[in-house]
């Protein structure tokens, strides 16, 4: 599967055969549990698309959009014969796709995105706003197949837990990623999930990072904890990443974060060698794209997550999004909003932000 990611490319690259496929099965396995049961012949044109859906987005899914047209390209000519592919525009790829889980019919994002209504009795934070396009519709609905899944685990001799997925955004500045996990996390029902977010900083330890968690967490019996009135926890850290890297080479503070997640715990810091054990706790982070002076994270970590790559909005919806603010400001509408489609100004505001 590795062979197929376009060589030359400077992109994060599957760490090894076996990182793609475990993707690949996470999405598959969040991907059967959402259908429905029908007959055999939507059941066998189902599989077949979600076979390429899934695939789409475990050996694709660190691409740029150039890579994807290449990845697009290659599936078209070596594999369209056999490959169940979405018949697209030119403008379009097979990533522009997903699979209907009803109907096992290939749809078009573009379907999916729903007008962006702004609030007419409160004034949203301006951060917060997002406004609704293919990119953030689909990158949603990928964070809900993955971190919706509860498997189950043996994670202690006599104690059987539900491990939700992990996952993991990376992008450029600027693609959403933090404000779409803080999206996926309000829409939590709170009477049943918690959440919390922080960044890691160059600044941040491995003692801070246990000390926030623990923070998190009741006892609930024995060494085994979990959050606050039997609920389940999200924990989102920002700009992973961040930590500083060792003279030897190392990334302290991401271990631990790798031993929370792999042990489901970590040492209790005041009784030396008693295990703590956390259940209960689902893992989401974010980070932008490693290199120019950007640290990757280890690949042990890396390799407990999903992880999606969050591509820069196209010019069409970064015209949107600003349309859609300014329709909002009365001073400038039929002065500034007509100037958006005929010389494309929100874009060139974007390119002018630092
Ligand atoms: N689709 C969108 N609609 C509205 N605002 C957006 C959209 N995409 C990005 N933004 C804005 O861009 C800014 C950067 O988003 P952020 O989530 O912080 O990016 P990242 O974490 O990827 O660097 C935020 O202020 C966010 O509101
Ligand atoms: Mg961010």
């Amino acid at each position: 599967m590795q062979n197929l990611i376009p060589i030359g490319s400077n992109k994060p690259q599957l760490g090894s055969k076996t990182f793609g496929a475990h993707q690949a099965i996470t999405l598959m396995e969040g991907l059967l549990t959402m259908k429905e049961d029908k007959d055999e012949e939507v059941a066998s044109r189902l599989l077949s698309r979600v076979y390429v859906f899934v695939v789409m987005w475990s050996v694709g899914a660190f691409l740029e959009l150039d890579d994807r047209s290449a990845l697009q390209l290659f599936m078209r000519e070596r594999m369209g014969e056999v490959l169940d592919l979405p018949e697209s525009d030119p403008e379009d790829t097979i990533f522009d796709f997903f699979v209907d889980l009803k109907l096992g019919e290939w749809q078009h994002w573009a379907g999916q995105v729903e007008e962006y209504i702004y609030p007419d009795s409160y004034t949203p934070e301006y951060s917060s706003i997002l406004v609704p396009n293919i990119d953030n519709v689909r990158t949603d609905f990928l964070i809900n197949v993955v971190a919706r899944q509860g498997k189950v685990r043996l994670f202690f001799p006599t104690h059987v837990s539900t491990a939700w997925q992990a996952v993991l955004l990376i992008g450029e500045p600027g693609t959403a990623k933090t404000v779409m996990i803080k999206g996926y996390m309000k829409k939590l029902n709170p009477e049943q999930y918690l959440s919390k977010s922080f960044n890691f900083s160059s600044a941040s330890t491995p003692y801070n990072f246990q000390r926030i968690v623990e923070g998190c967490i009741d006892k609930r019996m024995g060494n085994i904890y979990g959050p606050p009135g039997g609920k389940k926890m999200t924990i989102f850290i920002d700009d992973i990443n961040m930590p500083l890297i060792n003279e030897w080479g190392d990334q302290i503070t991401n271990e631990i974060v790798r031993q929370a997640m792999e042990m489901k715990g970590f040492y209790n810091l005041e009784r030396p060698g008693e295990f703590i054990h956390i259940t209960d706790v689902q893992y989401i982070a974010a980070m932008g794209q490693p290199g120019g002076g950007r640290n990757d994270i280890p690949a042990r970590l890396k390799r407990q997550f999903t992880i999606f790559n969050c591509t820069l909005p196209s010019n069409t919806s970064i015209d949107k999004i600003f349309g859609e603010f300014l329709l909002f400001f009365d001073i400038f509408a039929g002065t500034i909003t007509p100037l958006l489609d005929l010389s494309g100004l929100s874009r060139q505001f974007t390119l002018l932000l630092p």
